[in-house]
């Protein structure tokens, strides 16, 4: 894990192997962004005419290199686009720097230590400064065979120290936000950990096994519902998705509890380690990159972490539904029927509509608790990414002001989402001639319906949330920012942030 300082140490003199600066698109070209005013002294002031010389134009996401110079004890100055400067009187907005944080460290592979001398004004920025430099410098080497004792610089390795300067280290938000935000990022590249490893190297037993250590490691109560235990309970939803599988089910349960909590926060991940659709087996080209399946259980073991690091005053239960959905003899057909945990009965129209089978079981278990609220996070249609694209997560609830809550939350920790309906027409399509409720509906409007089959198994009276993030789990295009290629993190940012908020007494 990159190591994060943060420095009053002036950017000309402080020991590093690259400074960071920011650079803005101004009306009349690039400008340098507040933070960099030593590096720009040691240009004699002409920092944004060289870096404009060399083609660089402050748009987001640019990153451009340039020799230090004797005025800096620096080899390296790297420049990294902000996008448009903000306006008179303004401050740049923290998603930017977060972005921007994340390039020039991305960008910065293979070095030893930078100091970041971007703008930050307050404390959020401080946040959002650290946690894009450690988000940025992740990188996935557990399958590389090449990754062991090399000799010389590693040039694949993360940028190893991050300095934020013109952050205090003696001021309390300062540090506070430093300390967070390193806890943070280390759970969410956790997640990407856990998302990146193959469905060879992650089983819903062996991902218990991972919560079992970090709850060792960090004070969190874990227990695991084994297969057995899972039959013997009553789980046909995980039972059915899982019976397939060499490697069976898991329901665990990861709780923080806090002595002086006054609120109940569930979470509920979808965690298939493989989808491979089951009997109604997914074609070429859809399954390539289904162990990212279990994104969603991922995100939730990373926010409970996150609480427990943080000691937040608030009791947060997650919920981890574990399986692997294969096709075999002994796997659930098209048109079985499945009496779940709640005792409702669902058939199987399509063994592909697994996650929500999963989920109802460990939502109806969540449910028993009576948390003050349950979230539930999953890589659950196909549907979800036609309506809203890559990178944006979509929200559906069964109270409007707690929808609403969740995405102004997720905007302000920079995660993109958008409030889904629930339109109460297509709960019909579900119906079944001999269960309950079927696994599927219209094809119209697909990530809604899940939502509304989900909706089923809340208890009664208790608020809830669902948070479909096919889309953002998982990125297949180039990095960009602090996104890596493949697991991302989707919404830990946006759990952890409801979780202090709700510690807080402001929400729920
Ligand atoms: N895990 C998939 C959804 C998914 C698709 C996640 C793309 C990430 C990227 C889910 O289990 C699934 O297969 N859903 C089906 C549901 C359908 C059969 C009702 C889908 O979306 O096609
Ligand atoms: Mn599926
Ligand atoms: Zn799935």
């Amino acid at each position: 894990m990159t190591a994060l300082t943060l420095s009053t140490s002036s950017a000309a003199t402080l020991r590093a192997d690259a400074v960071v600066v920011g650079l803005a698109k101004g009306a009349k070209g690039p400008v340098v962004a507040p933070g960099a005013e030593a590096v720009e002294t040691a240009f004699d002031g002409k920092l944004a005419d060289v870096l404009e010389t060399l083609g660089a134009s402050g748009a987001e996401g640019e990153v451009t290199k340039v020799p230090g110079g004797s005025g800096l004890k620096a080899p390296v100055v790297l420049a990294v686009g902000l996008g448009e400067a903000p306006a008179e009187g303004e401050g740049y907005d923290n998603e930017a720097l977060r972005r921007a944080a994340g390039a020039a460290a991305r960008a910065l592979t293979g070095t030893k230590k930078a100091a970041f001398a971007l703008p930050v004004a307050d404390a959020d920025a401080v946040a959002a400064v650290s946690e894009g430099a450690l988000l940025g410098a992740y990188s996935f080497t557990a399958y590389r065979s090449n990754n062991g004792d090399k000799k010389g610089a590693d040039k694949s390795a993360p940028l190893a120290d991050v300095a934020v300067l013109g952050a205090k280290p003696r001021d309390k938000a300062h540090k506070a936000a430093a300390e967070r935000a390193q806890a943070l990022a280390a759970e969410i590249n956790r997640a990407r950990d856990l998302i990146n490893t193959p469905s060879n190297g992650l089983t819903p037993k062996t991902f218990a096994a991972e919560a079992q250590a970090a709850g060792k490691e960090y004070g969190l109560k874990v227990e695991v519902l084994d297969e057995k235990a899972l039959k013997k309970g009553g789980y046909g939803g995980l039972m059915g998705v899982g019976q397939g599988s060499e490697n069976p089910p898991r329901l665990v349960k990861i709780s923080h509890t806090h002595a002086k909590a006054k609120k109940h926060l569930a979470l509920v991940g979808k965690g298939i380690t493989y989808d491979s659709g089951g009997i109604s087996l997914k074609p070429a080209g859809h399954n390539e990159t289904m162990k990212c399946d279990m994104s969603g259980a991922a995100a939730v073991f990373a926010a409970v972490v996150t609480a427990a690091r943080l000691d937040l005053p608030v009791n947060v239960t997650g919920w981890l539904a574990l399986a692997e959905n294969m096709p075999s003899g002994s796997a659930t057909r098209p048109g079985d029927v499945l009496t779940m945990y709640s005792g409702k009965t669902v058939e199987v129209l399509n063994t592909d509509a697994e996650g929500r089978l999963v989920l109802a079981d460990a939502i109806t278990r969540a449910s028993e608790e009576t948390p003050d609220a349950i979230v539930d996070v999953a890589t659950l249609t196909g549907a979800m990414v036609l309506a809203l694209g890559n990178r944006t997560f979509g929200i559906m609830a069964n109270d409007d002001a707690f929808r609403t809550s969740v995405h102004e939350i997720a905007t302000e920790v920079g995660e993109q989402s958008w409030p889904m309906p629930m339109p109460a027409e297509l709960r019909k399509g579900m119906d079944s001639p001999v269960a309950d409720i079927a696994n599927m509906g219209e094809r119209m409007g697909g990530g809604l319906v899940a939502g509304l089959f989900l909706q089923e198994f809340v208890g009664e009276g208790i608020t809830w949330a669902h948070l479909d993030i096919a889309g953002p789990a998982f990125h297949e295009g180039a990095p960009y920012g602090y996104t890596p290629k493949g697991g991302t993190g989707s919404a830990v940012r946006t759990l952890v942030r409801l979780a202090e908020r709700t510690a807080a007494g402001d929400l729920l």
